[in-house]
């Protein structure tokens, strides 16, 4: 079992023996078959997702299963699905169809479904009856049952499950097999409070559930040990990290203790919820280098009335003032977010708002969606009387005015020299390297693959919208 940038740890004790049981049946497979069984995982959504199968992979390759990603060659394919738009859902349920043809191919294929999609209403009976071929369904709360539902179809005992329990207790340390060796996303906050009325997370990822300081800690030293230098913090909104736990923790102390550990470089987090970002989190951004001057800021709308309706509990005027206090400790700080257009009733003038909100903050960059009806949240219950032409519009519209100011910030980076972390080689080209300033900030210039997960000097010599290129200065 290759354990490279794993954080192999021991599953619970019943776990435990389903895993031994089919890393048994696996190696028996491996030495009868000459080749070890082959998994597939496919990720939807957002980090939390990509982390999520991070864990299902570490799983799986302690079963005595390798990662594949040639879906024809896979004896067990995950679909890991997210259901915050409808898009998201239609390329699943798409997906899915596809796979019916490698289930009649090959009958001992295991496809399974998990993830957000699976926590809706409904859903179960939608998959079981268009894609019959699918033999597991699990939700988000269940992750570390895998060997168990594993056991279970490979020893035949079951033809086909559907396993989606109410939120349990955090499970901690469970294996990783992530995608970087010198970077490493870390959960820190499990599901959301806020029922923000478009929103369909907090009905499929449940309510918040902080971990424990010490069990983050401890798991940051870890991965540092292991070669980390870069960690990304993970939650629907960190800033609510600790309340639940009642015990004077907050998001603010975690960073701090986490500045302490030696070896590790830089820190992200996201999700930051405007109405929960407090001024002492600045404060604590603004007094370690190590934790990276971005601010992934959510607005979803610059209309006030509209705010009111999402239930965002914060107005236009609120975020600006929040948007100055953050330039007033860090004027350097980048700062992006994302944006509905097309909220149902939203008005030209609501859309105007948000137009002027953009140019009022000039945005580094901004992730933007129309508005998708998700069934069972509240703004699904309203009235709509926006065309889907005029939210294409909007959406076209506005754009042109997020690039408009990423473009022009990027520009003032033009000659700047900047520290770079070197993240990967280019698909096109293998001499041209790409690597993230502190400030998230994509950077593409040539370079030796060696420098893969090496800090390096970058000057900067031309901005474009979404990426900056540059010119790898000698050490
Ligand atoms: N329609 C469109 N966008 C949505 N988001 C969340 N729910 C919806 C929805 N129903 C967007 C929000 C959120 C991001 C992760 O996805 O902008 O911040
Ligand atoms: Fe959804 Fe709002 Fe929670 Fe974000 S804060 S996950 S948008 S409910």
């Amino acid at each position: 079992m290759e354990n490279s940038h794993s954080t192999v740890q021991s599953v619970g004790e019943n776990e435990q023996d389903y895993l031994s049981e089919v890393q048994r049946l696996n190696a028996l497979y491996a030495s009868k078959n000459g080749r070890c069984k082959k998994c597939f995982i496919d990720t939807y959504g957002c980090q939390m997702n990509e982390h999520d199968s991070e864990i299902l992979l570490g799983l799986l390759v302690q079963m005595g299963y390798e990662k594949t990603d040639d879906l024809s060659k896979a004896d067990l394919i995950l679909l890991n699905t997210c259901c915050i738009r409808e898009k998201a859902e239609s390329k699943v349920l798409s997906h899915l169809g596809e796979l019916r043809r490698l289930k009649n191919d090959n009958p001992e294929l295991i496809i399974g479904v998990c993830g957000c999609m699976m926590q809706q209403v409904g859903m179960i009976e939608k998959i079981k009856t268009s894609a019959p071929h699918v033999q597991l369904l699990f939700g988000t709360h269940n992750l570390h049952k895998l060997p168990e539902f594993i056991y279970r179809l490979i020893t035949n005992s079951e033809q086909q499950m559907e396993i989606l329990p109410k939120e349990t207790a955090i499970q901690e340390g469970l294996p990783t097999k992530r995608e970087f060796p010198f970077k490493a996303l870390v959960n820190i906050i499990y599901g959301c409070n806020n029922f923000c009325t478009y929103c369909i997370v907090p009905y499929v990822r449940g309510r918040e559930r902080s971990r424990q300081i010490n069990d983050i800690v401890e798991e940051v030293k870890n991965l540092v040990a292991d070669g980390v230098v870069e960690i990304t913090l993970l939650g629907q909104n960190v800033n609510s990290y600790g309340k639940d736990l009642k015990d004077g923790t907050n998001f603010a102390l975690l960073l701090t203790k986490l500045c302490e550990i030696d070896g590790l470089k830089r820190i992200r987090y996201m999700t930051s919820h405007p109405k929960d970002l407090t001024e002492e989190l600045i404060q604590t951004v603004a007094r370690h280098p190590k934790i990276c001057s971005h601010f992934h800021l959510p607005v979803q709308s610059g209309s006030s009335a509209i705010l009111k309706a999402m239930n965002r509990g914060y107005t236009k005027e609120d975020y600006l003032l929040l948007v100055e206090k953050i330039r007033h400790y860090l004027p350097k700080a980048a700062i992006t977010t994302d944006i509905i257009v097309g909220f149902p009733n939203e008005t030209e003038e609501d859309f105007l708002e948000t137009i002027d909100l953009v140019q009022k903050v000039q945005f580094d960059n901004a992730f933007s969606f129309i508005y998708s009806k998700r069934a069972g949240t509240p703004a699904a219950r309203m009235q709509d009387d926006v065309s889907l032409e005029e939210k294409k519009e909007r959406l076209q519209r506005l754009n042109d005015v997020l690039g408009d100011y990423a473009k022009a910030i990027n520009e003032t980076y033009v000659h700047q020299v900047i520290e770079i972390l070197v993240e990967g080689v280019s698909k096109n080209n293998a001499n041209m390297l790409s690597g993230k300033t502190a400030s998230n900030k994509t950077v593409i210039f040539a370079g030796d693959a060696a420098l893969v997960g090496q800090f390096v000097l970058v000057e900067i010599t031309e901005a474009q919208t979404w990426i900056l290129k540059g010119v790898l200065l000698e050490p």
